[in-house]
């Protein structure tokens, strides 16, 4: 089978260095194009990039030369990790050139003709693309996945939306590699709780109501959930924990719980996309896990793990949520999102 090449923006960055790694045996995908900011540019892959990833950088992309962040000399099919300072301007030129972006950057996620997606949850959602394409004028589109956090909670809330889904609370336990690299300063992590991360909490309670609605009529009507959140950076590399309360209309009994997270699928697992995790929502059974310690490469990162579920006397269950950042919360999210696409004839 012929490859498809692929491009990378902000490709010397944390969730970068994880598309290369993701894509480095990829069946469908293989890496031809490396983009990222002046600093970068002209240099080798190896050179520019402070590979922090326990794989090997692979022989093919370390020779690449990074390339200035402009459109022209990418494939077609580019995958974006870039600062968000800067990823507004940059994806929408390249998109505007013709080129369809899968985005990690907040810009567009909230656009209403941008699909914010998680293909277990809204492979339908693609629709938007459509709409966007009579909106902006564009030769080529921009598909966003949501933020790390984001992704974690609305894999772990999916599954409840039969039970009556009113309310939801949320404390994260956020990993230092969520702040990219050199992100968090040794001397304010070691030892410590972050109590705040910027715009994470809005992140949060505005982009899981988008995943979680419903398309119909070239729009999604947001999930009608509400939902508080604090964020906290802690002193873990890979792997964001989350707290987490809910409210449900119908009150089931915990195993129904149990058995809808564990039974949860969707059009990923249905088409057998190559990152497809078997099973995205794992329960474990045990009473001190998860843990980003133990559990975060479950299914390659892919998958969500939850734990804990009992009792809440304020809501009506609580439970424990984890998943992996820089791969189902960031790169392997917007692989399965490309596969997802190409699947779909939509690349
Ligand atoms: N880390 C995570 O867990 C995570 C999860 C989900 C989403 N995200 C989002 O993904 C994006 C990347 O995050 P990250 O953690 O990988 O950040 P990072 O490690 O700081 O990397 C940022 C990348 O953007 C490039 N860049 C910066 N300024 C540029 C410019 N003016 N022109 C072109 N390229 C420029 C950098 O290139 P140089 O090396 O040349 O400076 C680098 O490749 C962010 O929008 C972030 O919010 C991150």
């Amino acid at each position: 089978m012929s490859q498809i090449e692929v491009g990378i923006l902000g490709a010397t960055g944390a969730v970068g260095q994880q598309f290369i790694a993701l894509l480095a045996e990829h069946p469908w995908f293989r890496v031809k194009w490396l983009g990222a900011s002046q600093r970068s540019e002209g240099k080798s892959y190896q050179d520019a990039a402070a590979w922090r990833l326990r794989v090997p950088l692979p022989d093919d992309v370390a020779r690449l030369s990074v390339d200035a962040a402009t459109p022209g000399r990418a494939p077609k099919l580019v995958f974006s990790g870039l600062d968000s300072s800067v990823a507004g301007e940059i994806e929408g030129a390249f998109a505007q050139a013709g080129h369809f972006i899968i985005s990690n950057s907040k810009n567009y996620r909230m656009e209403a003709d941008v699909p914010l997606l998680v293909p277990e949850i809204n492979a339908d959602h693609l629709a938007l693309l459509d709409v966007q394409a009579a909106s902006r004028g564009w030769k080529g589109r921009i598909v966003t996945n949501p933020n790390c956090s984001t992704v974690v909670l609305s894999m772990a809330l999916a599954p409840l939306r039969p039970f009556g889904l009113k309310s939801v609370m949320i404390t994260t336990l956020q990993a230092i590699s969520g702040a990219g690299y050199p992100g968090v300063a040794s001397w304010d992590i070691l030892g410590n709780v972050i109590p705040f991360i910027d715009g994470e909490e809005h992140k949060i309670e505005t982009e899981t109501r988008k995943i979680l609605g419903c398309y119909g009529d070239k729009r999604v009507e947001p999930h009608p959930v509400t939902l508080s959140a604090t964020t906290t950076r802690v002193a873990v590399q890979d792997g964001h924990t989350e707290s987490i309360s809910v409210a449900l209309a119908n009150r089931p009994p915990a195993d129904a719980i149990i058995d809808a997270f564990n039974a949860f699928k969707g059009k990923p697992q249905q088409l057998g996309l190559p990152s497809a995790p078997a099973q995205p929502v794992v329960y474990m059974t045990e009473r001190n896990r998860p843990q980003p310690a133990l559990d975060v490469e479950r299914s390659h990162g892919m998958a969500v793990t939850v734990g804990r579920l009992r009792p809440c006397a304020l809501f009506d269950y609580k439970f424990i949520a984890l998943g992996h950042n820089t791969i189902r919360g960031a790169a392997g999210a917007a692989i399965l999102n490309a596969e997802l696409m190409h699947r779909e004839g939509l690349l």
